[in-house]
């Protein structure tokens, strides 16, 4: 989709902020490039879309030379969202986003149709927010705006200059929730940058570590935690290696699926047979596989064999989806003190539990890309 070929860029005053880059993107891969402040990642951006020409090399879009192609029809196929946002303050929130389409003398009631649609995707109300100025919104807003207008004309193609760097981390972690969402659904080619490693683990198909103007390494999130090509790369990936590995795997492929349960009215007699195969806790499921709570094995010895478990079990039981990371399960585990959680899909029901030793055995040992053995 997109071919970076031997792309240098050497500024007036001879300074080279681009060195030779190779790197080439497929249709529909989510490629962040990430680097320290000053190490190229605008200027990389800013060539793919033709703002800056490369002094040596070609870029590539769909097998053309984008030397070739006349900057404004390029430009539609790209969505970019600049580093500082860039809305024009002079315009509402519903001009701002139409730019693009009333360029392309799209007819008023389609630039207005697709306002309206694209304001409902970033999670913005169009009745309040679209004769509203940029200075009245939020950061959070104002970059929701921002995501918008890239993706007015529905450019099969996004860069994104460190669109969410300068939001409150609260925020930031909602937007960029929210853009993973939005991704699944408009599945674009993107080109994405930040200097924030727990930002480019969260989305990168493939990670592009950028030092002085160079690709010090170009792999998946994975290969760069586990093996990285340097001492530069190795310190910009932090030494929390550990926690970010964990965000790294979904619940769902680390969890243990082959559980026991009980249901609400089976009887503690038949309970203490199952807890004396060796379980300390069994998780408690209704008719329709929903997680009820939890009964551990002293309170089923201490009651009554014809009680049932609905009168024994405990309430709550953690839970959590069988999509989030790791990381999250470890947080839930730690803030609510469980020793395990329930794992629920999407109809909220039980598929499986996480268990510390789930976690142990994802950081503890080397796995391959195919998946993790439980
Ligand atoms: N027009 C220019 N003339 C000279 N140097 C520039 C120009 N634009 C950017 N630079 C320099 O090129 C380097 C890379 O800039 P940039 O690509 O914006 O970095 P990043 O986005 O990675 O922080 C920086 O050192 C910057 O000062
Ligand atoms: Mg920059």
């Amino acid at each position: 989709m997109i071919k970076l070929e031997n792309v240098t860029k050497r500024f007036a005053n001879g300074f080279t902020a681009v060195d030779d880059v190779t790197l080439e993107i497929q249709e529909g891969e989510f490629v962040v490039l990430i680097g320290p402040s000053g190490c190229g990642k605008t200027t990389t951006m800013k060539m793919i879309n033709r703002l800056i020409d490369p002094t040596a090399g070609r870029i590539l879009i769909e097998g053309t030379d984008i030397s070739k192609l006349d900057p404004i029809q390029l430009r539609r196929r790209i969505g970019y969202v600049i580093q500082e946002v860039g809305l024009l303050p002079h315009m509402t929130v519903a001009e701002n986003i139409a730019l693009v389409p009333r360029l392309q003398k799209w007819p008023r009631a389609k630039q207005m149709q697709r306002v309206e649609e694209l304001l409902n995707m970033v999670g913005l109300d169009p009745e309040t927010s679209l004769q509203k100025y940029p200075r009245q919104l939020s950061g959070g807003q104002r970059q929701r705006v921002g995501v918008a207008r890239a993706l007015a004309v529905d450019p099969p193609i996004m860069l994104m200059d460190e669109p969410f760097g300068a939001l409150d981390p609260i925020t930031r972690e909602q937007m960029q929730d929210e853009f993973i969402k939005l991704q699944q659904r408009v599945q674009k080619t993107i080109v994405f940058v930040t200097h924030d490693m727990d930002e480019a683990l969260k989305f990168a198909d493939r990670i592009a570590i950028l030092d002085r103007g160079r690709i010090v390494q170009c792999d998946t999130p994975r290969a760069i935690l586990h093996n990285p090509a340097n001492n530069f790369v190795r310190d910009f990936v932090g030494t929390d290696h550990t926690l970010k590995q964990l965000s790294l795997i979904k619940v769902k492929d680390a969890m243990i699926e082959n559980i026991s349960t009980v249901r609400l009215e089976d009887s503690i007699h038949n309970v203490r047979q199952l807890f004396a195969t060796g379980y300390r806790s069994i998780v408690v499921v209704d008719e329709q596989g929903m997680v009820r709570g939890y009964i551990n094995r002293e309170d089923a010895e201490k009651a009554s064999a014809s009680q049932r478990v609905s009168e024994v079990m405990v309430t709550p039981i953690s839970t959590i989806a069988h999509d989030k990371s790791l990381k999250e399960a470890l947080s839930k585990m730690i803030r609510n003190d469980a020793g395990y959680l329930a794992v629920v899909n999407e109809q909220s029901k039980l598929v499986g539990i996480i268990t510390s030793s789930c976690l142990h055995k994802v950081v503890g040992e080397p796995y391959l890309d195919s998946g993790i053995a439980v």
